[in-house]
């Protein structure tokens, strides 16, 4: 089926439950567009798991703070179309804000604590606008799965735990990051970075392979952890520790002692981009750490 641009979301949500009424199953990647190979992979996965796969694209007004780069964020609609083609997708569903947000738009998601710590305690209500948009999206495109990148871990945490508490009848998956060849998170904001912040980025991963090297040496303290990624980072000229944290992955509680599904994730900040980047470990209460 040729790629279809869909901005009404009237006409998205009939034609899903048509699709429906056919029996076909439907993928959601949900996207602010600026499409890069990161989220190409979770249209891959999609495309493996579902009959018909839309991609979202919409830079959604209510997850961004009054400082934030809303009106700066990268905009590429025509060769996002393209490369969402090239992977598979079938549908774009790209609405403006103003129909996403008519006015008199009024309800809002309260996700609770597991959208307050991490990214919530530097960008309060953006997990709020994240929750709400996805929330919309999912009754709009009515998906069977969606794809959602680890990249940003929290993000996973807060919509599976939205699915759960609120009976969303479809299920979350989880695509895992990609990176540069050495090793950077892809994001669309390294369209703010020159070539020579991208390699003081490759710190970032570094520091995330000696906290899993030191869990393999069944070193279990993240306070011990977590120095040595700071010294490993502040020996970078530009790159500033925003946080690094230790957290349960299933609900995200902060840990001191590591076992279980941990995730690792870290902010650092480079030419005044927050880089956000993470790594999930299964660290069991011997031998050696899976992930
Ligand atoms: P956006 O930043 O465009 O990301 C869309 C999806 O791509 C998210 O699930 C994100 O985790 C994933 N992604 C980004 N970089 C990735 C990488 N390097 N590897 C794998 N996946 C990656 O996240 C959002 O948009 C928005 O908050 C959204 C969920 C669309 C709600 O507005």
């Amino acid at each position: 089926m040729p790629l279809r641009i869909i901005k009404s979301p009237h006409k998205m949500q009939a034609m899903a439950e048509s699709f429906r009424r056919q029996g076909k199953t439907i993928g959601l990647v949900p996207t602010m567009g600026a499409i890069h190979d990161g989220h190409l992979k979770l249209v891959e996965i999609a495309v493996k798991r579902a009959d018909i796969v839309i991609a979202s694209i919409f830079v959604n007004p209510a997850q961004f703070g009054p400082n934030e780069d809303f009106g700066k964020y990268p905009r590429s609609f025509k060769s996002d179309c393209q490369k969402l083609n090239a992977a598979g997708a079938d549908i774009v569903f790209y609405p403006s804000v103003d129909d996403i947000y008519p006015p008199g738009y009024s309800t809002n998601i309260d996700i609770g604590r597991i959208g307050e710590i991490l990214e919530g305690t530097r960008r309060p209500g953006h997990f709020k606008g994240v929750a709400t948009i996805c929330a919309k999206l999912f009754n709009i495109t009515r998906p069977h799965i969606a794809v959602f990148g680890q990249k940003d871990g929290q993000q996973l945490a807060v919509i599976r735990q939205m699915v759960r508490d609120l009976n969303f009848d479809l299920q979350i998956v989880k695509g895992p990051i990609v990176r540069t060849k050495s090793g950077v998170a892809l994001s669309s904001r390294h369209a703010y970075l020159s070539a020579e912040d991208l390699a003081q980025a490759t710190v970032i991963k570094r520091s995330l392979d000696l906290a899993v090297g030191m869990m393999e040496r069944r070193i279990r303290s993240a306070k011990v952890i977590e120095s040595q990624m700071r010294m490993m980072i502040d020996s970078v000229p530009d790159a500033t520790v925003d946080y690094i944290s230790f957290n349960r992955w299933d609900d995200l509680a902060p840990v001191k002692r590591l076992y279980g599904e941990i995730m690792v994730s870290l902010v650092v900040t480079i030419g005044r981009v927050r880089l956000l980047d993470n790594v999930i470990v299964n660290v069991p209460s011997w031998g050696r750490p899976g992930y």
